[in-house]
């Protein structure tokens, strides 16, 4: 069964193994755990498959912005479409509280990315140079500067 549901804190420990796996720069397991437990701006989501988190992902609301914080899919779960759809419902329900537009930043260099992005409506509005502090790496900016024509089907 997959559902997409939003964390909880006993998802931690899988979400930080994901994390682990995915990027250079992992969050803590306490700043996923205060994303969860204290941040009022942050929504939290995982996917789950078979009862394993196979996905994950935070997004915070800033007044009418959604700002993706962070997105993973466990290496073994991949290229089966779970970052995509979380990533549109997790908007649609942050559409439902009142974000009018999202935005986010991504490696410049991280093209699979990128795409899912312009797939589902982001464009990019611009760098941050030597963002990336393990390898100096340029962000993108990418915006979605109207959420109201994104439609989640299951
Ligand atoms: C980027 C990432 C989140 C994608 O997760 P995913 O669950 O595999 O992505 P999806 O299956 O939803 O893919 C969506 C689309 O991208 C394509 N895609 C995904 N990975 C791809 C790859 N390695 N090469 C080519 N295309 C790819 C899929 O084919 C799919 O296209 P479609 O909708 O036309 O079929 C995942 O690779 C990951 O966790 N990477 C490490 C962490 C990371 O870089 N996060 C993003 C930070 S900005």
């Amino acid at each position: 069964m997959i559902e997409i549901r939003r964390m909880t804190v006993e998802d931690v420990p899988e979400v930080v193994e994901i994390d682990r796996s995915s990027f250079a720069l992992p969050w803590t397991e306490r700043s996923f755990k205060y994303e969860v437990t204290e941040n009022s701006a942050a929504r939290c989501w995982v996917t789950e498959v078979d009862g394993q988190v196979a996905a994950m992902l935070v997004l915070w609301i800033i007044v009418d912005e959604a700002h993706i914080a962070t997105i993973a899919t466990h290496p073994k779960f991949r290229r089966r479409g779970f970052a995509k759809k979380m990533l549109i419902k997790s908007l649609v329900s942050a559409r439902e509280e009142g974000a009018k537009k999202a935005l986010l930043e991504v490696r410049a260099r991280h093209v699979v990315a990128q795409k899912i992005y312009c797939d589902i409506g982001f464009v990019e509005v611009g760098r941050r140079p030597m963002y990336y502090r393990d390898n100096g790496e340029d962000a993108v900016l990418m915006t979605m500067e109207d959420l109201s024509g994104l439609d989640f089907t299951e």
